[in-house]
């Protein structure tokens, strides 16, 4: 491959209503159960991938290994090992064999349960192996995203998403699922500081120490097809509800772990207990949570507004931000 190739793409973060927790298969990402997210917009990842030939780079001098900087700051560690791991998928699949620069920009702050890798690992994907010279077609973007983290294999489609855990590589991917519903997410943000225990760790403690685990998988099931039939007959209250059911389900997995694992801040339960007394009051409004202290709350995108400003209202400490769905990955430029 002569000279330098270059590609950019953007993605947008995706919250989950049915969640993913827990690997079938660590090494392939193979979740042990489906799930379901709405893609938003805004929370988004713009990312650069260069391949760079003999000799090329920005400074004239060789480049021997993959360099990766976030938001304008050079990255080392675990992180640049993640991508350039993810880099070997993609380089292997393209037959080369030449380091990358990756530059990437967000509006997301990484690690605190806002779904950052989601957004991360499919403008990655999308960048990297269009700039190795592939033409991958979403259900493949989705199956190489989906090494990178698991919930980013949602992210390559915009709008409604089912992941289907499948049983190998070729047949657990993501896809878009039709929906009469308006929705909108609401980020309750409580901390934008990055967790005590990273999504992937608390899975493998949860997976293999939690009592409740087998529970939730089991429940997971009935949660995915009552989802898919509220969002075929349009009943958001349906969906509302299983969603928080399901959310609630997995941090009560995490949470009797050994030892637990606690994402839960003061202000996280009073988040929770705001959307609940307000279910009361007659606001169509639904908790969810991720692997941090942040609550999203799920409602409709007419009253989103109404909401939000209800939860300010009452949350006056936490910042209170509205997402519509978002687009898939696309390529910018
Ligand atoms: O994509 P990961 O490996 O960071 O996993 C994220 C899992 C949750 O956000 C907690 C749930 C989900 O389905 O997105």
């Amino acid at each position: 491959m002569p000279g330098s190739y270059s590609a950019t793409a953007r993605a947008h973060a995706n919250i989950a209503l049915i969640k993913y927790w827990g690997k079938a298969d660590e090494s392939l990402v193979i979740p042990t159960t489906s799930s379901l997210s709405l893609t938003l917009d805004g929370l988004t990842t713009q990312t650069t991938v260069e391949f760079l030939a003999d000799g090329d780079s920005a400074t004239g001098s060789a480049v021997l290994q993959d360099t990766l900087s976030i938001d304008g700051r050079l990255q080392g560690g675990t992180s640049l090992q993640r991508v350039s791991r993810f880099l070997d998928l993609v380089r292997d699949r393209a037959g080369i064999a030449l380091p990358a620069r990756v530059a990437s920009r967000n509006t997301v702050p990484f690690g605190a349960g806002l779904a950052s890798s989601a957004s991360a690992f499919a403008a990655l994907a999308a960048a990297a192996s269009r700039a190795a010279g592939l033409e991958l077609p979403d259900r493949e973007l989705s199956r190489l995203a989906r090494r990178g983290s698991g919930s980013a294999c949602r992210s390559i489609y915009g709008g409604l998403v089912k992941w289907n855990a499948g049983h190998d590589d070729g047949s657990s991917y993501a896809e878009p699922v039709e929906n009469p519903l308006d929705l909108a997410i609401i980020v309750v943000l409580i901390s934008a500081r990055e967790k005590p225990m990273s999504s992937r760790e608390a899975m493998r403690l949860t997976m293999c120490t939690s009592p409740l685990y087998p529970a939730w998988v089991q429940a997971s099931d009935d949660d995915m097809r009552g989802a898919l039939a509220a969002v075929s007959q349009g009943d958001l209250r349906a969906l509302g509800e299983v969603a928080e059911a399901n959310a609630l389900g997995m941090h009560a997995a995490m949470m009797a772990a050994r030892p637990g694992v606690i994402y839960w801040l003061p202000q996280t339960v009073a988040a929770l207990a705001a959307v609940r007394d307000m279910r009361t009051h007659g606001f169509d409004a639904w908790s969810t949570m991720d692997a941090g202290a942040n609550v999203k709350v799920l409602t409709s995108a007419p009253d989103a507004e109404r909401v939000a400003d209800e939860l300010r209202n009452r949350l006056p400490d936490c910042t209170v931000e509205v997402h519509r769905p978002g687009s898939g990955v696309q390529m910018v430029g």
